[in-house]
């Protein structure tokens, strides 16, 4: 098929689907740019059987791939409710075609793309600010970096190996139990997992005892970095630490540890370590709040009714909801049987004089997603304003705790 070159692309450049004769280009551009390992990655992503080539795009100047994007599948999980999300990565524009609007044009061909696969919304890491540019905004923490404040010693009975494609299932499993204390919850995509176990960029450890797998990490044993620590027994948390510790050791760097959620590992390791950095925060975008809103309509009614504004079910428990975010606004009804009668409209400047609430589009997927929820929000942002729905605001939109795997640690 002939590359359809999009009007924000320059004229005399292509920007398409990769074709297999472009995987080396494309592989080599993203080490060039990025860490040497992002080349591996984009091969792994692009052999997958469930990613393959339909995510990834380039941008060709004659026969040469000048930039490149990823997007792929992840699945959130907010209390419960499945929300389809989508993750951009391996991004990246040769240096002698940059600041021509090509990583802007491949971020819209990502959002075109996961928009037909049916995503709510994005999610990332990224490099700071730019992503600003593309509809992202700051909204869940990532979890703080910690050091060590002193020696730990390895727990006898336990090893420590790299894990195989054999373990996938049972460390998904301990990631799981990991995650449930968080109410947003984002676990490794099959995919991923097969990549993780592959690639070179990081390592995935498990610890046994007795042949049983009880904790998991993810780790850049190079670069003293540990992260995504789960166990089911507080010593292999312990164990998978010490281990991280000498390699460190081994490598000349001093340990940073991520670990996160409330859970059996955090628990394990908190002893040993610092207060730890301010946390950064992972990026995500919310392209359409009215869809999310209707996607989340059994959540909202069982908030709802939980809080006690819809506790009786009947038809006077149902409440009218404006939110505008100036530009923009979505008119609905919440009740016990979830979101009604959506309706979007244009600018509306003043919402709480019509009773709503209005709040800037960059504090839509904090507003959905963060964790200061909306009473919040409107401590933070002057331009949050919650007005006489501040209590249906507060009920629907709570803080929310979040756990995300990223294909990339964040640290
Ligand atoms: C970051 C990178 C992808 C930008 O690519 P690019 O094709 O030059 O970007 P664009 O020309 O499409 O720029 C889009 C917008 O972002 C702005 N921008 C570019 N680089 C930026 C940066 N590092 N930080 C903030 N804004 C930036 C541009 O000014 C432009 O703004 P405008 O549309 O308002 O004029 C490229 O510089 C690169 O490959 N860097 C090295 C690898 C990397 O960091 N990848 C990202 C990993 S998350």
């Amino acid at each position: 098929m002939v590359g359809v070159p999009i009007a924000l692309v320059p004229e005399n450049l292509v920007l398409r689907t990769i074709r297999p004769e472009e995987i080396d280009q494309a592989a080599e551009l993203l080490e060039e740019r990025g860490e040497p390992a992002d080349g591996e990655d984009l091969r792994l992503v692009l052999d997958d059987r469930d990613a393959g080539l339909p995510g990834t795009a380039v941008v060709v100047d004659g026969d040469r791939v000048v930039a490149t994007a990823s997007l792929l599948d992840e699945q959130l999980d907010l209390s419960g409710h499945a929300i389809p999300a989508g993750q951009v990565e391996l991004v990246a524009t040769a240096a002698s075609h940059e600041g021509r609007g090509l990583a802007r044009a491949l971020m819209h061909w990502c959002h075109d793309r996961s928009a037909a696969r049916g995503h709510l919304a994005q999610v990332m890491i990224g490099i700071p600010n730019f992503y600003r540019r593309f509809g992202y905004s700051y909204a869940m923490p990532i979890p703080r970096v910690h050091s060590l404040t002193g020696s730990v010693e390895a727990p006898a009975g336990i090893t420590v190996r790299r894990a195989t494609t054999a373990d996938i299932t049972v460390m998904a499993e301990l990631q799981d139990v990991e995650q449930r204390t968080a109410d947003l919850r984002m676990p490794h995509s099959d995919g991923c997992w097969r990549w993780l176990v592959a690639r070179s960029g990081s390592e995935q450890w498990v610890a046994e005892r007795d042949g049983v797998v009880i904790a998991v990490g993810r780790a850049l044993p190079e670069e003293g970095v540990l992260g995504e620590v789960a166990a089911t027994d507080p010593a292999g948390a312990v164990a998978v630490l010490a281990h991280a510790a000498e390699a460190a050791r081994g490598a000349g760097r001093p340990l940073s540890v991520q670990p996160r959620g409330r859970g059996c590992a955090h628990a394990a390791m908190a002893p040993y370590l610092d207060q730890g950095t301010l946390p950064e925060w992972y990026y995500a975008r919310v392209p359409d709040l009215a869809t999310l809103l209707v996607h989340l309509g059994p959540l909202l009614a069982a908030r709802l009714r939980d809080s006690g504004l819809g506790s009786s079910g009947g038809t006077g428990d149902e409440h009218q909801v404006l939110l505008s975010t100036y530009a923009q606004q979505v008119r609905f009804t919440v009740g016990a049987g979830g979101v009604a009668g959506m309706q979007r409209g244009g600018r509306e400047q003043a919402p709480v004089s019509k009773g709503g609430s209005g709040l800037a589009a960059e504090d839509v997927p904090g507003l959905v997603l963060g964790p200061h929820g909306a009473r919040g929000l409107e401590e933070r942002a002057p331009d949050c304003l919650l007005g006489r729905q501040r209590e249906l605001m507060a009920a629907l939109f709570p803080p929310v705790t979040s756990d995300l795997l990223t294909f990339y640690l964040a640290v």
